[in-house]
This record gives C-alpha cells, structure tokens and sequence, in this order.
C-alpha cells in the first residue's frame, strides 16, 4: 500500500516542531507500525535526510517503550495492542496517518516523537517496591496463602508497562492509571501490607510532584491502555489513599 504519513518533527527539547509530510510506497499489510517507519527512515538516510526519532526496544508489547499518537490515539487505531503490536493491516491504500509523540506536561519531548517518561521511574522509585528479609529465614512466598481472585487481580494490575498512554490520552495528563496499577499490585497481596501505607503516600505525592493532572473519571485511559488496566484500580488507590491519610 502507499501512504502519506505526517509526522511530527522537533529537532530538540527548546524546538519549534511542525508536522511534515512524506510518502511511503509499496508497504506490506503484514509490516508492523514501527517496520513502516524503518521503511521511511531508511528512505530518508539514503536521501542524507534525518531519520525520524522514535522509540522503541522489545518490539513485543512488553517493554512500553514505543509511544506514538496515531491519528488522534494512542498506540493507534486496534484495541489491547502497543505501537509496535499494530499492524499495516489496520489501514488502507492512499490513507494519510497523522504521527505524534505523547504529548504531556510531564512528559518533555526529546526529540521528534520521543519523549522523556522518567516521571515514571521517579514515581516507581518512591514506592514500588516491596523490601525483603533476605537473611536466610525468608518465608517461602508460596507458603502464604493468597485468596484467588486477589492473585488473578494483582496479577492483572502487574501487566501494565508504563508506556504512558493512559497519560497521553487523558485530557488532564493523569497517571492516576498507571500509579493505580503500580499501588494495586502490591495492595492486593500480604507481601505489600508492610509498606502499604507509605507505599500509596509517596507515590501519590512523587505523581503530583511530577506535574500530572488529576483524574477526572473520564476513562479515556482504560479505553487506550494496551493491557487493559481496569479503572477499579483507581478506585482502589483512592481507597488506600484515605486509608493511609487517617491518623
Ligand atoms: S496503565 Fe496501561 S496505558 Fe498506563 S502505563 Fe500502564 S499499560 Fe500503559
Ligand atoms: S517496543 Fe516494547 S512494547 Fe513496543
């Protein structure tokens, strides 16, 4: 298929960007979204251009590296797919796609579509962690029991990547999304009872730190999450928050 592709183009932080326009020919439906790009980037080298910055790493749904806006959406027009999941497949013959970074306060862009999530690990790093006895007499964690449903939740709030779409899609630049996720997955688990309450305190406090928006209960975020991190995890949060917050 050929396409036309707009892209965003910035050549730094302090830059003016603008979209500019290119043509891809001859793209094969079964080419993922970033192979695309390979394409036109390696068309741009060999003309001496610059290549399109973008970011990428696992090029399987795991590591939420990839991070682009395409046409108005994050991760792009499939449902439970990251950028680099979607397909070719997923657009037609002399389509124009639109291209653009995550566009966030707290989320600066670097260069071109790449854009500086370290807010992420920053938030991570005030609370995300369980802290383990490993002197010798460590209970075997598979010897506590765990009620199934909350193994089967915690589990599904530990799949979330931090790729930030919840953030992008979001019209007040919440990470209530992804903090949630991060809170849920040790709240739901005796192994996270220790730290608990500092645990949602921090991580809170590092997110608003960070520059985000509050949540608005819009749901956006939920709809555009590649892993399908349910809102009640916002819910939850909210709960261990007043919990926490009572003296
Ligand atoms: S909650 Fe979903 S959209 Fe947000 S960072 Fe995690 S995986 Fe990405
Ligand atoms: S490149 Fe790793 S999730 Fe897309």
């Amino acid at each position: 298929m050929n396409l036309t592709l707009k892209i965003w183009r910035q050549k730094g932080p302090k830059d003016q960007g603008k979209m500019v326009d290119y043509k891809v020919s001859d793209i094969s439906e079964h080419m993922s979204f970033l192979e695309m790009l390979d394409v036109l980037n390696e068309q741009l080298i060999e003309k001496g251009e610059e290549p399109v910055a973008f970011d990428h790493d696992c090029r399987e749904g795991i590591c939420g590296m990839c991070s682009l806006y395409i046409n108005g959406e994050a991760h792009g027009p499939d449902r439970g797919v990251t950028t680099c999941q979607l397909h070719m497949r997923m657009f037609n013959d002399g389509d124009t796609i639109y291209i653009e970074p995550f566009r966030a306060k707290a989320f600066p862009i670097i260069k071109d579509l790449t854009v500086d999530r370290s807010a992420f690990d920053r938030i991570q790093h005030a609370g995300g962690y369980v802290s383990v006895n490993t002197s010798g007499n460590t209970q075997d964690a598979n010897a506590i029991p765990i009620p199934k449903d909350d193994a089967d939740k915690a589990f599904d709030a530990a799949t979330c990547i931090g790729c930030g779409a919840c953030v992008a899609s979001c019209k007040n630049s919440s990470a209530m999304l992804y903090v949630s996720a991060k809170v849920s997955q040790f709240a739901l688990l005796p192994q996270g009872q220790i730290e608990a309450k500092d645990r949602v305190l921090n991580m809170v406090n590092q997110m608003d730190l960070e520059g985000f928006g509050n949540c608005t209960n819009t749901g956006a975020c939920e709809v555009e999450c590649p892993k399908g991190i349910s809102l009640e995890n916002i819910a939850r949060m909210n709960r261990e928050f007043l919990k926490a917050s009572i003296k």
